[in-house]
């Protein structure tokens, strides 16, 4: 590939702000205007949803030649806005003249153990295929929450592998080279032992209820049928 990228960050947390999602695609754009590689972003959930803003989302796909997928697991797949986009996506393309265009991804999850983001990234890999882009890597992030929807400069030591990892990328990106799997190796590292992240969850799940009055329901099952167990 010769010269800069076009990038078009697409990102899919359902949140409007402070979402771990934006924090990681801000910090990456970031590290890519420092290497003279300029980006967009753009917020799925919004774009998709209805079909009066379709040729928005059409028109900033088009303008770019590379899409990089960023968002957060959830229920062990993409969000539904980012299988909203990608069906949108793929049929635009399947049926333009669409040009070059590459794809990578980077999703964050809330369990500690990045491969649980794996078929996430099998299913970009699919889309693709099937869109007629090439696959230029994806990286998967374990215990999301850490970052706390902040900037990622700003949410302490613990990400700074993080932040590395993708430093890296924004190199590889800028020379025209695919996600580097050193980049991969390092974004999936535990950023602390497994069984501290989850002590903390756990704190952090009953503060939570607690903050609702609704500490002393947590093992509740409201769906349960009286003759089950
Ligand atoms: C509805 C929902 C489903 C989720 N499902 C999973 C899941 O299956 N596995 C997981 O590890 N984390 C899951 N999570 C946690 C999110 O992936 C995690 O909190 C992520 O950091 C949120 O990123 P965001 O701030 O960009 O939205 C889920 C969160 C929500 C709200």
């Amino acid at each position: 590939m010769t010269g800069k990228p076009r990038i078009l960050f697409a990102v899919g947390s359902q949140k409007p702000a402070e979402s771990n999602s934006r924090s990681l695609a801000d910090y990456l754009a970031e590290q890519l205007r420092k290497r003279g590689v300029p980006s967009k972003q753009i917020h799925l959930l919004p774009l998709v949803r209805g079909e009066e803003r379709w040729n928005e989302l059409f028109a900033a796909v088009d303008e770019a030649d590379f899409l990089f997928l960023v968002f957060p697991l959830f229920v062990d797949s993409q969000p539904w806005s980012v299988v909203r986009f990608m069906e949108l996506v793929g049929a635009h393309r399947r049926s333009s003249n669409a040009g070059p265009m590459r794809v990578a991804a980077l999703v964050n999850s809330g369990f500690p153990e990045a491969r649980h983001n794996e078929p996430a990234l099998a299913i970009c890999r699919q889309f693709a295929v099937e869109s007629n882009m090439s696959w230029a890597g994806g990286l998967a992030l374990g215990s999301g929450p850490v970052i706390g929807g902040k900037p990622l400069p700003d949410a302490g030591r613990t990400v700074r592998p993080v932040m590395k990892a993708l430093e890296m990328v924004a190199d590889a990106l800028a020379e025209g080279r695919d996600i580097p799997a050193e980049a991969i190796a390092l974004m999936a590292r535990p950023l602390m032992p497994h069984w501290v992240y989850r002590s903390v969850a756990t704190l952090g799940l009953w503060w939570t209820a607690r903050k609702n009055g609704v500490s002393g329901k947590l093992r509740a099952r409201p769906f349960t049928s009286p003759a089950e167990p």
